[in-house]
């Protein structure tokens, strides 16, 4: 079958005026020789023609990126690699990464990847298979959960041993009388007894298996995926709130359909076998390592998280479960990089930590004290001493600082979080400024806000941050932002993140 390519591809004056879809599959699996010069040529075209627009118009550019990147039949994404492995609350759109690792605009072949604010490692997978210039990568998470997860997603580990394991932890489930359950109070409100103490006995088979820490945090993602899926958590709703049938008021049709829906879900997932879940998540997910082992074969690239904080930026070995060993840390070298990726959270808007909570208990990656603290530790915390939601601090950047005024008038507390959040990113922009290379580029992916029902335009607001430190914007694009990761309605005073802004900020010499 033959497929015209999108106008806006053609407009940016993309060579192939054709493409053949049968070739997409191999293309995309990195089966197919690619002509390397030819896919870089066109990302500096389309890179030029993004940099005369914004020369023109410094408000910013507006473009699709899946668009821009739909002439190359190998960044086809879907369900590739392994992206999909896991879950994960306002994942990057992976043609944004794509589109900037295809070139050697930012970053010599030789040169490694950062990004400080990884999640679930968009960035760090996309820069270890990029067919053209294979780089290695670098991220900083605070999130463990997010660490465990970028860590098995990157990582090449024998499928077939994978999949061996999957089943002998499957069958060790199946016949033991141990368990392993979360010191967790209130467990008995997400789970029913009986998934209960079914994902128990898998916890228990998991940690007990013998394995290797490559392969053992393999089997946590997907144990992880299982006790998501089978909690009474509302799927549609970033933060655990309990499943529950709405009382309808006035007899309205929605209401009954969604009360329909959600009656359907509760008995699927009480009459649910979670071992069978557990190994039909293992399934799926060994076939997605396989399409990354095809990826990388032939190639030397790896990814890496090398550490928690963005706003201190530490280099520090990563053992099992995501944890790091504290005591061999040290700091990121300044001058080692020249390209830094990264998306922080948009302000307030994500509870990264309270989404991920219920999977963070049962993996034994924190207890619920420590899920408080790493609240408090997030860029973009709700969650922060009473004292500090008193007065508001200011940023020093007059713009910000008249933003939080009117928002204080309307919410004290709200003006004092968004005014540590700012402060927050200032310290990590620093650290990112601190270890670029003279030059060097950061690529910064970040969505406005709306606060009391101001609009908060962070994406203004990162900027004059990051000149006052010492980086120049050099390009400004945005994206519509569709459903991605959860990425939908919040609260009704927090209203919806409607574009990403991608900022490509340049350090001076
Ligand atoms: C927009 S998400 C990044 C998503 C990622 N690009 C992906 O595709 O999965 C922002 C991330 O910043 C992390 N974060 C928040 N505070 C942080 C901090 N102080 N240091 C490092 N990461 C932090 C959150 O846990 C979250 O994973």
């Amino acid at each position: 079958m033959v497929v015209k390519l999108p106008q806006t591809t053609r407009l940016l004056g993309v060579d192939h005026e054709e493409v053949f879809i049968g070739l997409l599959q191999k293309t995309a699996l990195g089966e197919m020789p690619l002509d390397a010069d030819n896919v870089s040529k066109q990302a500096n075209r389309i890179l030029d023609s993004l940099y005369s627009q914004y020369r023109a118009n410094t408000a910013g550019v507006s473009v699709s990126f899946r668009e821009l990147c739909s002439g190359w039949t190998w960044a086809k994404r879907s369900d590739i690699y392994t992206h999909l492995i896991h879950s994960y609350p306002a994942k990057m759109l992976v043609y944004i990464p794509i589109l900037f690792l295809s070139t050697e605009k930012y970053a010599s072949r030789d040169d490694s990847i950062l990004d400080v604010f990884a999640g679930s490692a968009t960035v760090l997978l996309e820069s270890i298979i990029n067919p053209v210039f294979p780089r290695d990568a670098y991220g900083t998470e605070i999130n463990p959960l997010a660490r465990l997860i970028a860590k098995v997603k990157t990582t090449p580990i024998d499928p077939d041993n994978a999949e061996r394991l999957a089943i002998q932890v499957a069958q060790s489930a199946r016949s033991t009388s141990e368990e392993t359950l979360p010191a967790y109070s209130k467990l008995d409100y997400w789970y029913s007894e009986k998934i209960k103490q079914k994902l128990g006995k898998l916890a228990w088979a998991i940690n007990n298996a013998e394995t290797d820490v490559d392969t053992r945090d393999f089997l946590l993602v997907c144990f992880s995926v299982t006790t998501k899926k089978l909690s009474y958590a509302d799927p549609d709703i970033p933060v655990p709130v309990r499943l529950k049938c709405k009382t309808p008021t006035d007899g309205r049709p929605s209401v009954e359909r969604r009360n329909a829906l959600v009656k359907q879900l509760l008995a699927k997932i009480d009459s649910s076998d979670p071992i069978s879940v557990f190994f039909n998540v293992a399934n799926a997910n060994v076939h997605r390592l396989r399409m990354l082992c095809s990826a990388l074969k032939g190639k030397t690239t790896k990814a890496k998280i090398i550490g928690a904080d963005a706003r201190s930026l530490l280099d520090a070995p990563m053992g099992s479960k995501g944890h790091f060993d504290q005591t061999r840390a040290k700091p990121v070298q300044d001058k080692s990089f020249s390209l830094i990726v990264t998306s922080p959270p948009y302000g307030t808007a994500q509870k990264y930590i309270r989404s991920t909570r219920l999977e963070m208990l049962w993996l034994g990656l924190a207890t619920d004290t420590q899920v408080r603290a790493l609240e408090r530790q997030m860029v973009g915390t709700e969650v922060t001493a009473e004292s500090s939601l008193k007065a508001v601090v200011a940023t020093g950047f007059q713009p910000i600082d008249e933003k939080l005024e009117q928002i204080s008038m309307k919410n004290l507390s709200k003006a004092c979080l968004e005014s540590i959040y700012f402060r927050d990113m200032t310290t990590a922009i620093k650290e990112m400024h601190r270890v670029l290379r003279p030059n060097g580029t950061l690529v910064m992916v970040i969505g406005d806000n709306t606060a009391c029902g101001l609009t908060v335009p962070n994406h203004y607001y990162i900027r004059l941050i990051a000149e006052s430190v010492g980086f120049r914007e050099e390009l400004l694009i945005k994206d519509p932002v569709r459903s991605r990761g959860m990425m939908t309605k919040r609260h009704e005073t927090a209203g919806m993140v409607e574009d990403d802004w991608v900022t490509v900020l340049r350090k001076g010499n």
